[in-house]
């Protein structure tokens, strides 16, 4: 049976000054996930807190509020069979020295922090993040 799911991605600032955007996007669509919806947008380090809130007790979480509010990003909801699952596979893992072969992070991760990609972990959670950024 079909399961057509949406999911939030995020193209991180470190990818973004690599001029990656459609590298990037590329990648989903040539794995069936559709860009239903995609702005550039320079967050401030207030919005990337309450973003990143359930990492709020975890020791690199100032550091990644600070990060993702330094430069643009760009917000995207994908759309496609699994999709959240899917994303998830195509970024592969946080830490872009573990991340799989010909994985967004693999490719393009320069390290955990900086790792090029947010993905959504669950549909609960996308909705959640989809609704954060695209709420009007
Ligand atoms: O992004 P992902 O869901 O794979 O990982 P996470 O555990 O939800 O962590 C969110 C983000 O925090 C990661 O993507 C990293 O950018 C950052 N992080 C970090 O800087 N240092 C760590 N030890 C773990 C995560
Ligand atoms: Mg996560």
């Amino acid at each position: 049976m079909s399961n057509i799911e949406q999911t939030l991605s995020i193209i991180k600032p470190d990818a973004v000054e690599r001029n990656l955007i459609d590298e990037i996007k590329k990648i989903f669509t040539d794995n069936k996930l559709i860009v239903k919806e995609s702005k550039k947008i320079h967050i401030t380090k207030d919005e990337a807190a309450e973003f990143y809130k359930v990492h709020q007790s975890k020791p690199f979480y100032n550091d990644l509020c600070l990060y993702l509010s330094s430069g643009p990003i760009v917000v995207m909801v994908l759309e496609g069979e699994n999709a959240v699952a899917a994303n998830r596979k195509l970024m592969g893992a946080t830490n872009p020295k573990e991340a799989e072969e010909n994985t967004i992070r693999n490719l393009f991760g320069l390290s955990i922090d900086k790792n090029s990609v947010h993905g959504s972990d669950s549909l609960e959670n996308a909705k959640k993040e989809i609704n954060f950024f695209f709420n009007n």
